[in-house]
């Protein structure tokens, strides 16, 4: 058997002459045969298929091996088309029950094949089998049910299925074969709120009848809300509490329609109200100190489990955590911290949160929970450029919580301060003064702020002082003079906008 350039990795039992090898793709597992020929249905010829390079023409040559001393069987010659890697041989070109001899050739690669022109020779496959819709049943544990003609009694189905939703580990799902029906099988045990693909196969007492089936992809049927949500809140601001929340299964068809209802105690009443489903984080604005604060998740079938959020964090003094953050290339920041907390806790958790710092104070992108042992956490979310970001870790300890115990301001790329320091001017003497300023409100910095420049202008003199503190004293100036002064502030980026132009006069002598 020739291996035609194949640089995958092969597995799987030899049947009769066909090999079959698993490409893993992208896609999944696609499969496909060394050479094969598929008997298609309704007698309609066959679809022979192998694996090779789709853009190189190959050639296969038919031959009879119907013996006839006076006619020699001619050989009907196919060429692939680029792109393809399987050729369809008619049915008029092939006679029921003739034995024949395929040679698959590609320049100097020849690979040959036998097969009986018979649905039941063991050498050719058949389609696979055409599933059906898929149906459900059961009360609280959700199962699928499918099923299959069976064109001849000889044949069985394999049933494969795998579960998308779960990233982590696609793996196939093989059914049992005791427990799969002539012509049906009942998935059972499946995942709420999950999507699925299933597959089928034919075989034969242990040989393979055909290729896997292309998937079917179902998802499992609505049931009320299960499993925990992510809750979490801010702590920056004194005048009210926002909870934030992860909206529950975003993938899930028609759970972009689930409400969340949020319950919580204030001044010695509790309080119950509705919010809307909303991507990426829900959000909901509480009085101040507001306690029991939860939410649950609700749809048309029920209501899930509530989640509550911590009450209080313990603002500790700064443990003085090293954090770092690094923008990632793919998706949002990835946060690494030096894992020297001294906690005394059974199970320690890090919740790390990102939050962008605007007018109206922090507004939260993202938060992640880790356990003790992983010191860094990828954060998705988009970033915009000269805007402030946040990182803050906060350690949970059951329903403790202490922090941030450390926080860094970082910007996905600096700009100029879009703003200039407010300042004022203090006369000294009639030569000395005194300027200061305030910092400009952190939204409109644009940058990490590293110098001032502070601009004296008159008709006679103009001045240039670069200062990195908020305050300058100038000496030496002209008595009874008008000068124009004015502050900018200085990223990385460069020099921002000068703000207002205050005139002063230096005091005369007298
Ligand atoms: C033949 O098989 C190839 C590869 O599996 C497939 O792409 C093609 O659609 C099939 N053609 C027919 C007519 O079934
Ligand atoms: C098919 O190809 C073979 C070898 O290349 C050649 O001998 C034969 O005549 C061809 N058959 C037809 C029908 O062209
Ligand atoms: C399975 O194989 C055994 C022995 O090879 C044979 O006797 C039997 O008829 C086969 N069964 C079917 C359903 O093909
Ligand atoms: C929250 O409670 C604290 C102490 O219990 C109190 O000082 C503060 O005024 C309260 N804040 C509001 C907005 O009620
Ligand atoms: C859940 O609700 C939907 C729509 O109201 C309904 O069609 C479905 O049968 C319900 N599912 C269960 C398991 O009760
Ligand atoms: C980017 O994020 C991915 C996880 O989403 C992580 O595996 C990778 O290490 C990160 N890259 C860098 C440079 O931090
Ligand atoms: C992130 O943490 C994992 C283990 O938790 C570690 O293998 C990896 O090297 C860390 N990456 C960086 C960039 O620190
Ligand atoms: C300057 O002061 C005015 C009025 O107090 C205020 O509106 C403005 O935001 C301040 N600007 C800066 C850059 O601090
Ligand atoms: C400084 O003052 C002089 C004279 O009044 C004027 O011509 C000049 O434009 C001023 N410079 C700036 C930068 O305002
Ligand atoms: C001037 O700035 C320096 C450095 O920031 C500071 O230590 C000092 O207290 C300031 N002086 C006044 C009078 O504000």
């Amino acid at each position: 058997m020739t291996w035609i350039g194949m640089t995958h990795w092969c597995w799987l039992r030899a049947v009769g002459v066909f090999l079959l090898l698993f490409v893993g793709d992208l896609g999944g597992n696609s499969e496909v045969c060394s050479l094969c020929c598929i008997f298609l249905r309704e007698d309609r010829g066959l679809n022979c298929t192998w694996a090779g390079n789709a853009n190189t023409q190959y050639t296969l040559h038919l031959q009879s091996l119907k013996f006839n001393i006076n006619k020699p069987s001619t050989v009907l010659n196919f060429t692939s088309l680029l792109g393809r890697t399987s050729i369809l041989i008619p049915r008029k070109s092939l006679t029921k029950n003739d034995n024949y001899l395929l040679k698959l050739k590609h320049g100097a690669e020849e690979e040959s094949y036998y097969f009986t022109y018979d649905d039941a020779d063991k050498n050719l496959l058949i389609e696979p089998p055409l599933l059906s819709d898929v149906m459900f049943s059961g009360e609280s544990d959700v199962s699928a049910h499918i099923s299959w003609p069976i064109p001849s009694d000889n044949l069985h189905v394999a049933i494969r299925y795998q579960n998308l939703a779960d990233t982590n580990s696609k793996e196939w799902i093989y059914a049992d074969p005791s427990d799969i029906q002539h012509d049906n099988y009942e998935i059972s045990d499946l995942e709420p709120f999950s999507q699925y693909d299933v597959q089928a196969r034919y075989e034969s007492n242990n040989t393979l009848r055909s290729l896997w089936s292309e998937s079917r992809t179902f998802w499992t049927p609505e049931q009320a809300p299960v499993g925990p949500l992510d809750v979490w809140r801010n702590f920056d601001m004194k005048q009210f509490v926002i909870l934030y929340w992860k909206p529950q299964h975003c993938q899930y068809p028609g759970s972009d329609k689930w409400n969340y209802i949020v319950t919580y105690i204030h001044g010695g009443g509790s309080n119950a109200l509705k919010t809307p489903y909303r991507e990426p984080l829900c959000e909901v604005k509480l009085p101040a100190n507001s306690t029991h604060m939860c939410v649950s998740a609700q749809n048309n079938n029920g209501t899930g489990p509530p989640t509550c959020a911590t009450t209080v964090c313990l603002d500790t003094k700064p443990l003085d955590v090293e954090i770092r953050v690094w923008l990632n290339v793919t998706q949002g920041v990835t946060v690494w911290w030096d894992e020297s907390l001294n906690e005394r806790c059974e199970d320690l958790t890090y919740l790390v949160e990102w939050t962008q710092l605007t007018e109206g104070g922090s507004k939260m992108k993202n938060w992640a929970r880790r356990q003790v042992g992983k010191q860094n956490v990828t954060l998705p979310g988009k970033l915009d450029p000269q805007v402030p970001y946040q990182v803050s870790l906060f350690t949970l300890c059951q329903s403790d919580c202490k922090g941030p115990v450390s926080t860094i301001m970082f910007y996905s790329q600096e700009g100029v301060p879009s703003s200039a320091p407010n300042f004022s001017v203090l006369p000294l003497s009639s030569t000395d003064i005194f300027i200061s300023w305030n910092e400009i409100p952190v939204w409109k910095q644009k940058g990490f702020i590293t110098s001032y420049t502070v601009y004296l202008n008159s008709t006679v003199d103009s001045q240039r002082h670069p200062v990195s503190a908020r305050n300058l004293s100038i000496s030496g100036l002209l008595p009874s003079t008008v000068y124009e002064i004015w502050v900018t502030a200085s990223t990385a980026a460069g020099e921002g906008t000068r703000g207002e132009v205050k005139v002063f006069h230096t005091k005369g002598i007298y």
